[in-house]
Order: structure tokens, then C-alpha cells, then sequence
């Protein structure tokens, strides 16, 4: 299969974003021949692979998408292309949810108009809200923000048309994905370049609560391996969640940062975000199994990695933005 499709189109949306640049990367080095829509919202044209082809779409205009899939005709879609801020989720319900659903709802009806077979989606360990961990799979999943709810529309609306339309599909959920390429710019998310941002600037970053929080920070290796191997093994129908065994809470996280960037800051603390997730580990047996990841890269590795790409790009001016329902809840630092 992997042959034959060496000379098909392979559509990556939100290729010019963090993860989804990784992933051109990996596709490129297999041979792959690779069309990238982005809208260059929270993405960057220097993150696309010089071999692969950007095009530049919001994909919300269904006839913008239609027409590239029609011309380029990819067999194979991976859909990363959304808003991702969780937290700021309830704060701009408009964007989260056109970004993310009526986004990927444009890109698979064209696909399936097309030339589509399989289209491979990221969704969000956000899906379990806060479940007894570990998540599995085959939790029933109960959002509690609405990232998580439109993450978790994708998924449900892939398992409906999937038994009308005859496609194949695969569901990822990544984990606390960190590294190279994160977007400094962006105060509403990233955590791990968001602090290093506030480091290179010599200034205080804030920890929500009281850092208790526990996430499995996972690094963009690790995760892109297993997030291309959806795209061609036998795994069609199938949910995983992809990332980190070993979780680490927020006052970790940033001593981590200070005893690699040498640098003591001492972080300012804000009330716990609306609808934070205190405790969010995934289990990841399912990945390990059938797409064989592997948890190849310690924090302090990927720290480093990460601050070597922070430091070359340098201090980044936050852009503020996009807040659709002011409230008192809205964290202070927020207001710009
Ligand atoms: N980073 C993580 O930890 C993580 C964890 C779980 C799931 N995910 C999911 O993985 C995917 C990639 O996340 P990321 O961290 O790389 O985010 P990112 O913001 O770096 O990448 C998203 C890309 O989508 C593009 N985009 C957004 N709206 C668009 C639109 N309407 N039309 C065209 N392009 C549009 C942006 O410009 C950006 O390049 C997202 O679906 C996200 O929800 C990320």
C-alpha cells in the first residue's frame, strides 16, 4: 500500500502549525508527495518543508476546500488544522467551534466528494474532562470545555457518516504535545514555550492555582511517529490516545525549565482557569500496541531541544486577541 501511494497527493491541514509542520517533515523524508492548507492563523510558512506545497486557505470557506481537493485529489487526509486554546475555549466559543468543527466537517465532504480513502484526525485527550485517570479509550468520554466538545463532535460525526459513506478513519489524541515550533506569540497555550517566552524576557510567568496541575508532557517526536503511522497501518476505526507514560505537575514543569535555562524567575500565581482539568493521564497501551510508540524523549531532553529553538527565535511579542465573552472569570492576564 505504502509503495503505490508514494505518487498520490497526501493532504496535511494545519501543516504550517506545530505538530502538523512535524508531521510534513516525516512525510517528506518517506517520499511522500505533500499539499499543505493552512491559514497562517496561528502557523508559520517558515515551518512548511520547502518540498511540500502551502496552500493558503481558511478552510471554513467550504468552496476554497473543495476546490483544492478536487484538483489535488489526496487519498489521504490528516486533519490538524484548529484552534487549540482550551482554556481560552469558553471565552471564544465562535472561533473554537467554526475552527474545529465546521472546519474538519468542510474538509471531510470534500474529501469524500473526492478522492478521499482515509482521513486521519487529532483530537484531544480534552474528550475525557476529568475522568478518573488513566484515560482509556473506551471511557465514555464527558468534555467539560467546549475544545474538548468540538474535538469530541469530530469524533462522533467520523463513526456516523463512516457506517453511511464506507471511509476509513482514524482517531488520535495527543497528549501535552511539546518542542520545537510551538507558537511563542500565542498567551493562551503552550505552557512549555510560554514560560520560556517570559524567561528569554527576564519577566515572571504565571502558574494557574497552585501548579498542582499533572499533565504527561510529550514530545513532538515521539507523538509525529505514531500520528504518521495512522495514516497507513492497518488501524482504520481505531481511537488512541498518543503521548508520555510519566506525568509531571506545573511547579515541576517550571523548575524543569529554570534549571535548564539557568535562569530563576519566580513565577506569579492567578486562580485556576474555568473548566481547568487538575489531573489529565492518559493510558497509552492501545498506542504502544498497534502504532508501537515508543516514550523516547525525558523531559529534560525535550526541555533542552525546546529552549535551543526558543533561544534562536527569540523573545516573542504576545498577540492578543480573539475574546468573544468578556467575564469576570476571564484570567487577568488575559486583558492585555
Ligand atoms: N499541541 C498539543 O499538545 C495538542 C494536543 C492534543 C491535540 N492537539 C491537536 O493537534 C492539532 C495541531 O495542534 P498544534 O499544537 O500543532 O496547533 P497549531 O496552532 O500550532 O497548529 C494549528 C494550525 O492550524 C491552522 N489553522 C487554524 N484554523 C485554520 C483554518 N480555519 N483554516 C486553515 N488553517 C487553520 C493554524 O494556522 C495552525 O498552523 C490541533 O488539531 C490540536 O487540537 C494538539
Amino acid at each position: 500500500m505504502l509503495q503505490k501511494l508514494l505518487h498520490d497527493n497526501i493532504l496535511v491541514t494545519g501543516g504550517a502549525g506545530f505538530i502538523g509542520s512535524h508531521l510534513v517533515d516525516k512525510l517528506i523524508d518517506k517520499n511522500h508527495k505533500v499539499i499543505v492548507i493552512d491559514d497562517l492563523s496561528s502557523g508559520y510558512k517558515r515551518n512548511v518543508n520547502r518540498k511540500a506545497r502551502l496552500i493558503k486557505c481558511d478552510l471554513r470557506e467550504y468552496k476554497c476546500v473543495d476546490s483544492i481537493i478536487r484538483r489535488t485529489k489526496p487519498k489521504i487526509i490528516f486533519h490538524l488544522a484548529a484552534n487549540a486554546a482550551e482554556n481560552k475555549a469558553q471565552f471564544s466559543p465562535i472561533d473554537i467551534t467554526t475552527r474545529n468543527y465546521n472546519s474538519f466537517l468542510n474538509v471531510l465532504v470534500a474529501g469524500l466528494k473526492n478522492s478521499m480513502k482515509r482521513i486521519v484526525i487529532t483530537s484531544s485527550i480534552a474528550v475525557y474532562g476529568s475522568k478518573q485517570i488513566p484515560f482509556s479509550e473506551n471511557d465514555k468520554p464527558e468534555p467539560e470545555d467546549l475544545y474538548g466538545l468540538s474535538k469530541l463532535e469530530m469524533e462522533e460525526t467520523l463513526k456516523i457518516l463512516s457506517k453511511v459513506h464506507k471511509f476509513e478513519y482514524v482517531i488520535t489524541r495527543p497528549h501535552n504535545v511539546y518542542g520545537p515550533r510551538q507558537n511563542m506569540k500565542d498567551p493562551y497555550r503552550n505552557v512549555v514555550v510560554l514560560f520560556m517566552n517570559a524567561v528569554l524576557k527576564g519577566e515572571p510567568y504565571y502558574i494557574y492555582g497552585n501548579g498542582g496541575q499533572r499533565r504527561c508532557f510529550s514530545y513532538i517526536s515521539d507523538v509525529v511517529e505514531a500520528i504518521y503511522k495512522c495514516g497507513f497501518l492497518n488501524v482504520s476505526g481505531k481511537i488512541f490516545n498518543i503521548g508520555s507514560d510519566k506525568s509531571y505537575n506545573i511547579n515541576e514543569l517550571s523548575k524543569e525549565i529554570q534549571r535548564i535555562t539557568n535562569v530563576k524567575i519566580k513565577p506569579k500565581h492567578l486562580p485556576l482557569r474555568p473548566q481547568e482539568i487538575l489531573l489529565a493521564i492518559s493510558d497509552h497501551t492501545l498506542s504502544k500496541k498497534y502504532l508501537k510508540y515508543k516514550d523516547q524523549t525525558s523531559l529534560s531532553v525535550g526541555i533542552k531541544k525546546t529552549w535551543e529553538y526558543a533561544k534562536k527565535i527569540g523573545y516573542q511579542k504576545p498577540v492578543f486577541g480573539g475574546i468573544e465573552l468578556d467575564s469576570p472569570l476571564l484570567p487577568k492576564n488575559w486583558k492585555n
